[in-house]
């Protein structure tokens, strides 16, 4: 097909030309001084995206290679992790956590909410014995659209006086929504490359606390590749233990500085205000959002459900072939019944503008029942500023 093909799933993202070009280059000695350099440059501009004074990790893998590494470094067979049912990857966590040996106490949810904190502070409360080890959140669900407010869950956790570590997915908002590591006291948080960082995928990240670091070193859970013992000690030096992606550490310099470069407040300004406008979209076309609270909807992606009788992967489809543009599938028990909108990472007014008006073009080729005006109402919105 001629033109470009338009990538708006909630991840992976579009990659920058740059950060492409940055990626073309002759491999180096990962060994050498060169290579040290760059692992230094990355791991620092790493902490600002976290938004932390503290540790960080890169392993070369997919968000589910850093789920692990979040839980085997800190956590021993047998302990009790308080997870959230927000939605598919608050399941897929979970699901992990159980096959780990964790004793996992899973809080219902409808998928169209985030963690309810009185919930939290709750089970915390009940919890006496503090036989409740840690606390796992996502901080965005990317199957639903729904962001779950990390600040109010500390906040009970600190009213419960409550000792457990506190562990926080930050796939599908690190660089996009605003996430405050140190700020938050969030002990491990857990990131990849091909979101808000616009990078390929292949980059599991985490940060960490001190108190983190500490339970690492009694945590009695067998880990071997994702042990973050020696990356932190070859780290020091700008070295991994095993053969980094180098590559992708070429873009992610890259990356990091085009986020520096439009400073972090900004980035979120402007994930904000594409979500906005995405929602007006939606409101204009007669349908309806799948997160239910206002002040939970998510600023990097924005899952629409189908009018009842309609497969959000038939509209997928028929977008997908007449127009070139892909947007998120249902993802679990949402397949067929939503389509994700993706506008997060390296992203603007006329890249929306023409998601939207893909998407409004294969609600009338389908024959799904909307009204029309849903691309107006955004650039009507975008265009004031
Ligand atoms: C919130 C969240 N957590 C975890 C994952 C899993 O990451 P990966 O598919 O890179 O393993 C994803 C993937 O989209 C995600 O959106």
């Amino acid at each position: 097909m001629a033109g470009r093909h338009f990538l708006q799933i909630p991840g992976p993202t579009n990659v920058p030309d740059r950060v492409l070009r940055a990626m073309a280059q002759p491999t180096i000695d990962h060994r050498g001084p060169a290579f040290a350099a760059i692992a230094k440059e990355v791991l620092d501009g790493l902490r600002a995206v976290f938004q932390t004074a503290g540790r960080v990790v890169i392993y070369p893998s997919s968000g589910t290679g850093a789920w692990e590494a979040a839980l085997v470094n800190t956590l021993s067979p047998g302990d009790r992790i308080l997870m959230f049912e927000t939605g598919h990857f608050a399941t897929l966590w979970q699901r992990m956590a159980s096959r780990l040996g964790l004793d996992v106490d899973f809080v219902p949810g409808d998928w169209r909410r985030g963690v309810d904190p009185g919930e939290v502070a709750a089970r915390l409360r009940a919890d006496r014995a503090h036989a409740i080890k840690a606390i796992a959140v996502v901080h965005n669900e990317t199957s639903t659209g729904v962001t779950s407010s990390v600040a109010d869950v500390r906040r009970r956790i600190d009213e419960a006086d409550h000792p457990a570590l506190f562990i926080v997915d930050t796939i599908s908002s690190l660089g996009s929504i605003d996430y405050r590591h140190d700020e938050w006291r969030v002990d491990v948080s857990v990131g990849c490359s091909q979101k808000g960082l616009m990078l390929p995928p292949g980059l599991g990240l985490l940060a960490m606390s001190d108190k983190a670091l500490a339970a690492s070193t009694s945590a009695a859970l067998p880990r071997s590749y994702w042990d973050w013992t020696p990356m932190l000690a070859d780290n020091q030096a700008g070295f991994f233990p095993y053969t980094p992606p180098t590559n992708l550490l070429f873009g992610l310099r890259e990356s990091l500085a085009m986020l520096a470069e439009e400073g972090l407040p900004r980035v979120f300004a402007r994930h904000r205000r594409h979500a906005e406008a995405t929602r007006r979209a939606v409101r204009a076309w007669g349908l309806e959002l799948l997160a239910c609270n206002p002040d939970e909807r998510s600023n990097s992606l924005t899952a629409v459900l189908m009018p009842e009788g309609h497969d959000a992967d038939a509209l997928r489809k028929t977008i997908l072939d007449r127009f070139d543009l892909s947007l998120g599938t249902g993802l679990g028990k949402l397949k067929g019944r939503v389509f994700r909108i993706g506008h997060l990472g390296d992203f603007n007014d006329l890249m929306l503008a023409g998601t939207l008006a893909g998407i409004e073009m294969g609600l009338s080729t389908t024959g799904v029942p909307f009204a029309a005006g849903g691309v107006t109402a955004a650039i009507d919105f975008l265009a004031r500023g």
